[in-house]
Parts: C-alpha cells; structure tokens; sequence
C-alpha cells in the first residue's frame, strides 16, 4: 500500500482548502473554436491550467485530437463554417454538460492576397459567418450557466478609428476582405450584447502576435503572450463588461 507522505498529505489539504471541495462548485465548461494552433491553442493551453474544462472546437479530426492530448483537453469536431458539424459539436457539449459558461470565437482566416467573390465569401463564412453559427448554436447551452461569457477574438484591423487614424500601424494596412469580416464580428459582438443583457458578449484584439496566420507579415509576439488577454476576458466575474471591444489596455475605439 503507498505510505501516505508529508507531500501527499499537503496536497489533500490544499485540494480540501479550494472553493470546488467545500461548495462542490463545478468546473467551467469553455469551448475554443480553432484551437489546434495559433491563438486558440495557447488559449485553450491556459484556460486548461485555470482548470477549466475545456472543449477544443477543431475543424480536422486528427489536428484535434492531437491538440486535445497534449493540453488535457476534449476534442469536438467543429468546422465553424459547416451547420451540421457546429450543431453535432454543441449537442456532443450538451450531452456531456448540460451547459456552456465560456464560448470563445476564436477561428478565423486572414484572405489576405485575392480580392474577389470567393474569397470575400471565404473569409466573411469563417470570419462573421462562423461567429453567428457557433453563438446560435451554443445560446441554449450559455443560458444554463450562471455566469455565461462569450469572446469573439476580433481585430483592430477591424476598427473604423484605428484604420482612419495615421498614428496607429493600421492606417497603413491594406486588407480589405480581412478587415471588413472583422468589422462585422466587433458588430456582431455589439448586437449580440444589446440581444442577450444576460450574456457577456465582447470582442478582442489579442495584439499583433507570430502565427500561421502573420507568418507572411513576420514579426509578432508569442501566442502565449496574446493568449493572456483573451483569457483576461474568457474569465471575467458576472459583474463584468459586456458589449466592449478591448486589447491588453483597454477599451478600443469602434
Ligand atoms: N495573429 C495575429 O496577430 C492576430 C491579430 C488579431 C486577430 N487575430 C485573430 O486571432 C484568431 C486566431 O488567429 P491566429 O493568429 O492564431 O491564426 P492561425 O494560427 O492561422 O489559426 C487559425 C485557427 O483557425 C482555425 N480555422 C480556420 N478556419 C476554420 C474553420 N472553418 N473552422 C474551424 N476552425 C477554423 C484554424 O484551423 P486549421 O488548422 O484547421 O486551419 C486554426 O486553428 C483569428 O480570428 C485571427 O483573425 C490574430
């Protein structure tokens, strides 16, 4: 039989110490939209050690079962532009949960390079779209928690102030299509917000970060860096803002 050490002892009376041991509070249940690279993953990665649990919304089976085994996390498959997969991936939550606290919208394509029909409809289907599919779908689960909180993870590149104002880096910045679906998921963002007053809904610019998605651009920062403030936002009290678009220093301008 294992001896019962010091070390073991400690831990089993910090574990009895915690908020969840005493009022037997459950975990909170997060879903990331593309969260197998970039800025979901290291989202997911810290919402995990928050000790959430967390759902990793992945549009290919093998990317997300890999993500999922590497942060201990759970795997849905969810391509955020296919209503069959958005609705199969709400209802696997639903059945397991019984409900959804945290929905962050993170997937997303940059369409940077063509500006054309389908791409214009590539980008704004993943972009906007995506963000309307996936809310929809998750709203029944959101109003069974009790401190529901949705992030679309949006853009400056996105903002009519930042894109008309020459001191900020993104008045010289072309992308049209990228710029414009991002305009439209800070709208949605808004809307969602004024719709369901007992919702938090608020969107993010998570700061200029190194992924797949900049790689074309070079520069950025890590994505566990950026993560920060998109988890600063995944866990605010029930108190917290809604309706805001925010970076790591506050509220943004529209
Ligand atoms: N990086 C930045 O500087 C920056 C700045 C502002 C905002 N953002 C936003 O941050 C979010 C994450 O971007 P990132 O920089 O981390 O880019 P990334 O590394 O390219 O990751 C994008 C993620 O979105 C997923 N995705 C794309 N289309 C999808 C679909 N139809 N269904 C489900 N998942 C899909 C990708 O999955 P696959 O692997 O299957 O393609 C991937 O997991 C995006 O919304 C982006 O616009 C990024």
């Amino acid at each position: 039989m294992a001896q019962l050490t010091d070390r073991s002892v400690q831990n089993l009376l910090a574990w009895a110490a915690t908020d969840q041991y005493k009022i037997g509070r459950p975990m909170t249940v997060t879903l990331v939209t593309g969260a197998n690279r970039g800025l979901g993953f290291e989202t997911a990665r810290q919402l995990v050690e928050l000790s959430h649990t967390v759902y990793v919304g992945v549009r290919d089976v093998h990317r997300g079962e890999t993500a999922a085994a590497t942060l201990g996390a759970r795997f849905v498959q969810l391509d955020v532009t296919d209503d069959v997969s958005v609705r199969d991936a709400l209802a696997t939550v639903d059945s397991a949960e019984g409900r959804l606290d945290v929905l962050v919208n993170n997937a997303g394509v940059s369409g940077f390079g063509e500006v054309d029909g389908p791409t214009a409809l590539h980008v704004f289907d993943t972009n906007a779209v995506g963000i309307v599919r996936v809310t929809e779908a998750a709203l029944p689960l959101l109003r069974k928690s009790s401190n529901p909180t949705v992030v679309n993870v949006s853009s400056s590149m996105g903002s009519f102030w930042a894109v008309t104002n020459p001191d900020r880096p993104e008045f010289n910045l072309s992308a049209a299509l990228y710029s414009a679906s991002k305009a439209a998921a800070t709208m949605l963002t808004v809307q969602y917000a004024k719709s369901h007053p007992g919702i938090k809904f608020n969107a993010i610019e998570p700061g200029f970060t190194a992924t797949d998605m900049t790689a074309g651009l070079g520069g950025g920062r890590p994505p566990a860096e950026s993560a920060k403030t998109v988890v600063y936002l995944a866990t605010l009290n029930a108190d917290g803002p809604t309706g805001t678009f925010q970076d790591e220093f506050g509220k943004l301008g529209w």
